[in-house]
């Protein structure tokens, strides 16, 4: 399965964590960036990562300083349900219920071990469907009323 993932440079080396994580386990990766520790500008991250999880269909991850901004600029995109999740019960849940497509993090928050742990638990869940489906409906409606 692919993976699009992408961090601002306070991610950049939790990015690198995963990553070798995700290449073990099988993942073809898509490293979006940032590629040095230089810094960089989450929006552009989180635009780069969304796009080829639209593209591709397949889930992203993004992670800055707290995850906020990152997650704030990659839900701005139509289509794109991003979660920032700091502990596994949360991945799950994004995935069960809300069929995120995109999980965030914020590196200057969490640590490496519990990030792969968040990473793996929304890698291996699925979208429960049924009444979630009805609320995932709900916010696409939204989505589609309020763009122009
Ligand atoms: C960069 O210093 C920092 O603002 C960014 O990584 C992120 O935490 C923003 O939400």
């Amino acid at each position: 399965m692919k993976v699009a993932i992408g961090s601002d440079h306070a991610g950049f080396h939790l990015k690198k964590e995963i990553i070798v994580m995700l290449e073990y386990k099988g993942y073809e990766v898509l490293d979006c960036g940032c590629f040095s520790p230089d810094s960089v500008d989450y929006p552009d991250i989180a635009e780069a990562v969304a796009e080829e999880v639209l593209k591709d269909q397949c889930p992203g991850i993004v992670i800055c300083g707290t995850g906020i901004g990152i997650s704030m600029a990659a839900n701005k995109i139509p289509g794109i349900r991003a979660a920032l999740c700091g502990e596994p019960f949360s991945a799950r849940m994004a995935r069960e219920h809300n069929d995120a497509n995109i999980l965030a993090m914020g590196a200057r928050i969490i640590g490496t071990g519990l990030a792969i742990e968040v990473v793996k638990a929304f890698l291996d869940t699925s979208f429960a469907g049924e009444r979630h489906q009805l609320r995932v409906d709900k916010i696409r409606e939204i989505e589609r009323k309020h763009t122009r």
